[in-house]
């Protein structure tokens, strides 16, 4: 059968780079989109975000009647022979995957079948979890067109690997297809459909089981976060030895073929609509499957202090950042896109208003998307000019090409007494450091005199008393665990922000206590914030209560209160006396 008329469901950002990339082919598609706002947008040949090469393609293939948008089901699927689903499934707040939009998306799909005589073949694009396909997709489509998954319609997972910034070239010219089939007639029809869309180049196609397709996108995702957060965490030893460059490093170990210079950037940190929440997922999945991934486990938490390396370096150099102004280049997560989800820059903003500085932020695309995130908060510049001029601290967060342009006089003439920090090493250290401060990630250097990273654990019955007030006593501490008579005490210990408690807690119950268990009751959340505001470390004391120590094993499941992680606020002030208090209570 030769495939002409497709229907993409959902207009986000893979949806409608797909469908212009099929549509300037001349496949006739029809994208079925809810929001009324994108559906007019789209219509009109604006696109609702930014993408290089998007808005003259968009406008070619509307004119040429190629494409078109609609709230209507129905229209699209009998117009269509397949339709790809490319809605979001963002994170719920527990990290796990939101399936809302897969769900509705596979109803409406269903409703629409059951008025369809011909074979319609769906095909998933969204990043899902393993099962989820054959377990959600086709359980739902099946329910709702009450027709048979292999006999009317046809199912496939075929992710897609989009780089924001370059996704229209990622449709045209992909390194690979993985198409995950649901029965050889859905994997055939689909490789019929990119064989006539690619020709002879066709890249590399991988047909498997749905379940491998879905993990392929997900392992994908991972390693390349792996990368970056390896990367980085070389970059921050780079940092502590005086000469060393973490940009040398990586171009030495990227020359093995085996490691490749892709993805060893390093910086602030990654950040964006997909890794974050695709590695949360995977690391929820993988734990409902009985089987942990410390790699990613360790690659999120790298990442999640790696922002707050610009502010260490910041206050190094400047002392107290109070009513300092800091001018910000770059918001975006990343160069040539307007997108700030997940962006490094949120979190150095945010520590930055904490440390009272005055914040002046420049960005080519982002500008309005962080309006939206800080209000009035922070001052939006509209050139790089205006957004440096008598700052004492420059700090590079996002690479975009026009920020490389400058020179070391364009920050020396502007700047009050020029502090320079290279987030994303796009200078020549040389050049900048004989002109100003010039201080970058991965850049080892005499001059910037660095507090260890430090994340200790300890035993929070011990440690009351001595909690936040000597770190070496408090690592003493924990070798030297005992739990309390008469109680059963589980480690807590100091998470540094953002880490990930709960999974620390359980490794921690295993490792002291041999112990697997979920977290039961976390009695108070602390942050240090005035001692080491950057660090926000929080001191997390954890039991349960009258438990004998003897017993203990049996008795911990059923004793267990679960206390939401989630709840737990993020930017508690530190109080010892409550805390304190707290544990006292449920030693009682
Ligand atoms: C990523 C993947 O690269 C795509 O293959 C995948 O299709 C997509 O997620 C998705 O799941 O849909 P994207 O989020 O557009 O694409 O961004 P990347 O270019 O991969 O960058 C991610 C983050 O890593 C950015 O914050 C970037 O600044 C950072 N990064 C990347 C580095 O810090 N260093 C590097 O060397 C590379």
């Amino acid at each position: 059968m030769l495939i002409r008329n497709l229907s993409i469901v959902g207009a986000g950002y893979v949806g409608l780079c797909t469908a212009v990339g099929f549509a300037s082919k001349n496949y006739k598609v029809i994208i079925v989109e809810s929001n009324v706002q994108k559906v007019n947008s789209v219509n009109n040949a604006v696109p609702p975000f930014y993408e290089p090469g998007l808005e003259e393609l968009l406008k070619k293939v509307v004119e040429e009647k190629n494409l078109k948008c609609t709230s209507d089901y129905e229209e699209a699927i009998l117009n269509s022979q397949i339709t790809f689903i490319t809605v979001g499934t963002p994170s719920l707040p527990d990290g796990n995957i939101d399936l809302q939009y897969i769900k509705s998306a596979s109803r409406k799909i269903g409703e629409a079948l059951a008025k369809k005589k011909e074979y319609h073949l769906v095909v998933v694009k969204s990043t899902v979890t393993p099962s989820t396909t054959n377990d959600v997709v086709k359980v739902l489509i099946e329910k709702h067109s009450k027709k048979k998954c292999g006999s009317h319609f046809g199912l496939c997972i075929n992710p897609e690997f989009l780089v924001e910034g370059s996704a229209l070239n990622g449709v045209l010219n992909p390194d690979r297809i993985i198409i995950g089939e649901y029965d050889k007639k859905s994997g055939d029809l689909l490789e019929s459909l990119y064989k006539d869309f690619y020709g002879k180049n066709i890249p590399p196609t991988i047909r498997t089981n749905l379940q491998n397709a879905e993990l392929i996108k997900y392992a994908n995702n991972a390693f390349l976060a792996m990368k970056v957060s390896y990367i980085n965490q070389i970059a921050n030893l780079c940092q502590r030895i005086p000469d060393a460059d973490v940009e040398v490093v990586a171009k030495g170990i990227g020359l093995d073929k085996r490691i490749g210079p892709l993805f060893l950037k390093a910086g602030l940190g990654w950040g964006g609509s997909c890794f974050p929440k695709d590695l949360q997922a995977l690391l929820k999945f993988s734990r409902s499957k009985g089987t942990a991934l410390p790699l990613t486990e360790a690659t999120i938490r790298v990442n999640e202090i790696q922002p707050f390396k610009a502010i260490n370096l910041a206050e190094n150099l400047l002392g107290t950042l109070k009513a300092k102004k800091v001018a910000i280049l770059g918001l975006a997560f990343k160069p040539e896109t307007d997108d700030m989800r997940e962006a490094v820059s949120i979190k150095i903003v945010e520590e930055l208003l904490r440390r009272k500085a005055k914040i002046s932020v420049y960005d080519p695309a982002a500008l309005e998307n962080a309006r939206k995130i800080f209000g009035n908060k922070i001052k939006y510049c509209k050139t790089i000019s205006e957004c440096i001029s008598d700052a004492e601290c420059a700090i590079i967060v996002t690479e975009w090409s026009e920020f490389g342009k400058l020179k070391p006089e364009d920050f020396t003439s502007k700047m009050k007494n020029p502090i320079l920090i290279d987030g994303r090493r796009i200078y020549n250290p040389q050049k900048f450091s004989s002109a100003l401060k010039y201080v970058a990630v991965g850049l080892g250097s005499e001059n910037v005199e660095l507090e260890p990273d430090e994340t200790v654990w300890i035993n929070p019955a011990l440690a009351v008393n001595i909690i936040i007030e000597d770190r070496k006593r408090i690592l003493l501490v924990k070798r030297k665990f005992e739990p309390f008579k008469g109680l059963w005490s589980l480690p807590g210990g100091y998470v540094e922000y953002g880490e990930n408690v709960e999974e620390t807690l359980k490794r921690e119950a295993k490792e002291e206590c041999g112990l697997d268990v979920k977290p039961s009751k976390i009695v108070g959340v602390y942050s240090n914030t005035k001692r080491h505001p950057w660090k926000h470390v929080i001191a997390i004391c954890y039991a349960a209560k009258k438990v004998r120590r003897q017993s203990r094993a049996e008795s911990r499941e059923e004793k267990a209160c679960f206390f939401n992680i989630n709840q737990i606020p993020k930017k508690l002030a530190f109080d010892h006396a409550k805390m304190i208090k707290d544990y006292l209570k449920i030693l009682k």
